[in-house]
């Protein structure tokens, strides 16, 4: 435990079509956390609508949990939280589904692909 820590969560909202925006938190530090273990406490917590992606946790195989910690491709399940300011936003080149989620299935495994071919 890291006493009374706080991390300030700087979250991407808002789905395709809509006006974006950020909302903040204030998430317990905890040595160790992940970004994950925070926007899981975010769901829990503070806001059950946050979308976002995992499977694996901390496996590093689904890669699911792909989004931007603080402007770089990363992992949510295995970078670890920082104490201060952390902001996490959607992978800037794959279409926007909603907050953190997007549409990260390769084109040729979606669904009606195989009609096409
Ligand atoms: S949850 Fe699977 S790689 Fe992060």
């Amino acid at each position: 435990m890291s006493g009374n820590l706080k991390t300030t969560l700087k979250v991407y909202r808002g789905a395709e079509g809509e006006e974006p925006h950020y909302d903040q938190f204030d998430v317990p530090h905890e040595e160790g956390a992940s970004v994950l273990d925070a926007l899981v406490w975010v769901r829990e917590n503070e806001d059950a609508s946050l979308a976002f992606r995992y499977a694996c946790v901390s496996a590093n195989a689904c890669k699911e949990c792909m989004v931007l910690v603080d402007g770089k491709v990363n992992y949510a399940c295995t970078a670890r939280l920082s104490a201060g300011a952390v902001t996490v936003e959607p992978l800037a080149n794959k279409t926007l589904i909603r907050d953190l989620v997007t549409d990260i299935v390769p084109p040729k495994e979606r669904l009606g692909s195989a009609e096409e071919n």
